[in-house]
């Protein structure tokens, strides 16, 4: 680069930033705001379980960039069902233990995965998909299930991304109703 296109480089940073990681993550953090306030609109007047949750998958598909499938799997019995889910059509149902979503499940903790290629047993539903993150979902400290987001993209997931999400998760979950028949025994 010459001495004038590093200065003009230079010039289009913001004040206090030293490179492009932090830039994102400013831009990260203004896109999760987005989102919060999009979902306490979308729940202020329903509390239906599948209505909020369907609007929930629809809401990060749409909403966050480079995703390929957002969805929920739903636990019944040991097994997780294909829930509510913006994509392609995905595997139906999912063993405990089994795949990401298994795993996420089965630990009770977020599961990320860079490459996914790299995962053992991880489950091929879309073939775009390169990185993964799956979250499970409680209510009331109860397992409910697990959201799962694919991206084409590897490494697109980070902690960042994982705290936002729960977070997002907590504040739909709190404003939800959900059927007894759909959680997990209490511990
Ligand atoms: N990859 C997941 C399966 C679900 S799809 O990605 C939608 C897994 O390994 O559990």
């Amino acid at each position: 680069m010459n001495d004038k296109a590093s200065k003009a480089a230079g010039a289009a940073r913001e004040p206090g930033t030293t490179n492009v990681r932090t830039l994102s993550v400013k831009s990260k953090a203004a896109v999760y705001e987005t989102l919060r306030d999009s979902l306490r609109q979308l729940i202020a007047d329903q509390t239906d379980f599948l209505a909020n949750i369907s609007n929930f998958a629809a809401l990060l598909f749409s909403g966050l960039p480079n995703l390929n499938w957002a969805g929920f799997y739903l636990l019944r019995g040991s097994d997780l069902v294909l829930g509510p889910f913006q994509g392609k059509p995905a595997c139906s149902c999912i063993a405990m233990g089994d795949g990401v979503c298994g795993t996420a499940a089965l630990q009770r903790a977020a599961v990320l995965v860079p490459n996914v290629h790299a995962f053992p047993g991880h489950i091929v539903c879309d073939e775009a998909s390169q990185s993964e993150m799956v979250i499970p979902v409680f209510k009331d400290s109860r397992l409910i299930g697990v959201l799962d987001l694919d991206s084409p993209q590897l490494g697109r997931f980070d902690d960042f991304d994982r705290e936002q999400i729960e977070s997002l998760l907590h504040l739909l979950m709190a404003g939800t109703d959900v059927p007894e028949f759909r959680l997990a025994p209490p511990d």
